[in-house]
């Protein structure tokens, strides 16, 4: 949790940012973070998003640093909580702590070196969990029965949210056997139940949440709510235990297990157990790549030695245990400009608010647009162009707009006027479902998708122009690529000026298209975020479509170049254009990509040596065709690239390997030669792919030595 986690400053390296120049700026910063934490913990929106707040949190730390006269008291890098002032006054058996952060390897590396110099001994092993983005809260259990919750508050003392945490899922009533102990963990609230408690929220006519965590923490406080959203628990340490047992952090947390309660080691993201650090580097770089499939939000690791000594040992300080740590990940809430918002209307006809963004980046990626849900939602939320809006990347991936900051809004914005007629075919909407849609459904869109499916790059359907394609949509004869295949003379005869022999003609073309690769199929069907050399690239790496439909969305990343936000995207369309597919395979169109012996991504040792455009240690060479290869259009110059191993860009850089110059090339070309890259006349290219489908291997070394540097290729 980013406002218990930064108030550890001393771990946010003031190195790294800068001190105020004036008292009256430090304080203010300092009333600022204490407004922000305010804030956090009544839990209704955020004043301001994590790395904002890290980022003057740390600035504060760093004045505090090199102007200690300046310091004030219960300064907010020292209090628990911040000094947002809510605290409760229900006192902890024992003192609530916090967690030291780092932000990198390095950081990671320098707390173990400490924690092993403090031992005198390299430390037992360490566990690594997710570090769960609620609040934590105190569980009392006497005899086996939950008597009483308490927040952390000030971490001397907190409030009784009893009533409230009663409801969490993973916090039972009652444990397994009749023990007295104390559990804590992080109340916090799953992606999905985020979803639900702003619905039921908006739907009473309050605004929603803007995160999951003021969610929970809001929802933690209800009282008297007409309304409950579900919160859910997570343990991550018990105190009362007998300590002759000397039970390791890994055995305790089993017991708790045992006992009903839900740990994090219990978790979809689990607790490996780790004997190095360079362990814990790989267990936190797989947590990292993994959290935004868990459904629920991790804001970080946190590393702990696992052995009983080592931790009695190591003990705390007033603030923060010295056996534990926090390694922070990128902050995935931004606030950023909403530029304007655009309708999109889907494959189904499905039209949905898209904001448009001015390009913000979270958790290591440039976000540019995120999606609004649907009308309902956007007119409740009240989020206008112009606005400050927080965007989210979390679970699904496809960042969110979550909310707007009222109290930012530019005076002369105006409300958001949702379309009153399809704005792609000007048909009626149907507004009966919170989704609206085009009352044309797929019929909508038809053309578009058809007109891409028949197209030269993808099945390259002769005859089967625009002018046809809209004849057939009109007359209702086809809604889907897969509605082609049942066409047949008489239908399509009555159509305008179609004779027996052009219908005839049409029928055979697209009959014939059935036996397309694979590859051909995938690319018409036209999957967001993906273009004629992705598709090949999946058709290549999976062979089949019942390879790639069974492909889970960490199969997908597999494939060159499919990064998890591609992943997800890739899986999701699939879903959608399942009945299409299923449509397809129904009429015997092929699914299987022929086997290509020179085709990449595979460096095995056996095909490396007969891709030309390979790079010794196996991999594809960044090739860019800029101008005409003779008897090649652009796409299948593109496309013999990658039959030569290589893979294919369109801009020259640095990293580019080979220029293949043709007739007609501009700047690329000077660019090649500005940057030192090598280049090939196009002719040598053709000749090149000419004698590498002929087998001529020697041809081939010869063309390529004219180019390259020897020991580059074969
Ligand atoms: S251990 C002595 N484990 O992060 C403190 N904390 O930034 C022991 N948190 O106060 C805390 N997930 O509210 C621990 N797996 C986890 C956690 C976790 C989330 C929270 C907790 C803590 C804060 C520190």
């Amino acid at each position: 949790m980013l406002i218990m986690g930064a108030q550890m400053s001393t771990t946010v390296d003031p190195a790294h940012a800068a001190a105020f120049d004036s008292q009256a700026d430090y304080t203010a910063a300092v009333e600022q973070v204490r407004a922000a934490a305010r804030d956090y913990y009544s839990g209704s929106t955020l004043a301001m998003d994590d790395a904002t707040y890290d980022a003057l949190i740390a600035r504060v730390a760093a004045t505090e640093a090199a102007r200690p006269e300046w310091t004030v008291a219960e300064s907010p890098t020292e209090v628990v909580g911040a000094g947002g002032g809510v605290v409760g006054d229900v006192p902890h058996t024992t003192p609530m702590l916090s967690l030291d952060n780092v932000f990198d390897a390095n950081g990671l590396r320098k707390w173990a070196a400490r924690l092993d110099r403090i031992l005198g001994r390299p430390a037992g092993g360490y566990t690594v969990e997710p570090k769960i983005d609620g609040l934590a809260i105190s569980a009392r259990y006497v005899d086996g029965a939950l008597t009483q919750v308490i927040t952390r508050g000030d971490g001397r003392a907190g409030e009784d949210v009893t009533g409230q945490a009663r409801r969490a899922v993973g916090l039972p009533h009652q444990l397994g056997s009749p023990v007295t102990l104390e559990i804590r963990g992080e109340v916090f609230m799953t992606e999905a139940d985020f979803a639900l408690a702003n619905e039921l929220r908006t739907g009473h006519g309050e605004p929603p949440f803007a995160h999951p965590r003021s969610a929970a923490a809001g929802t933690l406080r209800a009282v008297d709510r007409a309304y409950s959203a579900p919160l859910s628990f997570f343990a991550y340490a018990v105190h009362g235990l007998d300590p002759a047992a000397h039970l390791s952090h890994s055995g305790a947390m089993a017991y708790v297990a045992s006992l009903g309660v839900v740990t994090t080691a219990g978790s979809a993201a689990g607790m490996p157990l780790c004997a190095t650090i360079d362990e814990v580097i790989a267990a936190i770089e797989t947590l990292d790549a993994n959290r935004l499939t868990l459904g629920f939000g991790v804001d970080g690791a946190v590393v702990k030695a696992d052995l009983a000594a080592d931790r009695d040992e190591a003990g705390s300080s007033s603030r923060a245990p010295r056996w534990g740590i926090a390694f922070k990940f990128p902050a995935d809430t931004r606030t950023t400009t909403l530029l304007r918002i655009e309708v999109q209307v889907g494959r189904t006809g499905v039209i949905t608010p898209v904001a448009v963004l001015e390009p913000v980046q979270i958790s290591g990626v440039t976000v540019t647009s995120a999606t609004l849900h649907n009308f309902d939602d956007l007119v409740r939320r009240n989020v206008r162009a112009g606005d400050t809006v927080f965007v989210r990347r979390a679970g699904d991936v496809i960042p969110e707009v979550t909310g707007a900051k009222l109290d930012e809004r530019p005076e002369t914005s105006e409300p958001f006027t949702p379309p009153a007629e399809c704005p792609r075919c000007g048909g009626e909407i149907d507004r009966s479902q919170k989704r609206w849609r085009c009352t044309r459904g797929r019929a909508c869109g038809a053309h578009e998708s058809l007109a891409y499916y028949t197209a030269r790059t993808s099945m390259d359907i002769e005859g089967l122009g625009d002018k046809i394609i809209d004849l057939l949509v009109r007359a209702g004869l086809v809604t889907d690529p897969a509605d082609l295949y049942d066409l047949d003379v008489a239908t399509l005869k009555p159509l305008d000026r179609m004779g027996d022999v052009s219908a005839g003609k049409l029928v055979a073309n697209i009959q014939a298209s059935a036996a397309q690769p694979f590859s051909r199929v995938l690319t018409g069907l036209g999957l967001r975020m993906t273009g004629r050399s992705m598709s090949r690239r999946l058709a290549r790496h999976f062979q089949t479509m019942d390879a790639l439909l069974a492909a889970s969305v960490e199969d997908l990343q597999t494939v060159e170049g499919v990064g998890p936000e591609r992943a997800v995207t890739i899986a999701s369309e699939l879903i959608e254009l399942r009945p299409v597919i299923d449509k397809l395979i129904a009429r015997g169109i092929n699914m299987t990509e022929p086997v290509d012996p020179t085709a990449p991504p595979t460096a095995d040792a056996e095909t490396a040596p007969t891709a030309p455009l390979r790079k010794p240690d196996g991999s594809p060479m960044t090739v860019v065709v800029t101008g005409a290869v003779p008897g090649l259009t652009r796409d299948e110059g593109n496309e013999a690239v990658e039959r030569l191993g290589g893979k294919s860009t369109s801009s020259v850089s640095k990293r580019t390997d080979l220029v293949v110059v043709g007739e007609g090339a501009g700047s690329k070309a000077a660019k090649a030669e500005d940057l030192g890259i090598p280049t090939m006349p196009a002719q040598r290219f053709a000749d090149l792919l000419g004698a590498h489908n002929s087998g001529d291997t020697a041809q081939v070394a010869a063309l390529l030595s004219e180019t390259l540097p020897a020991p580059a290729v074969l």
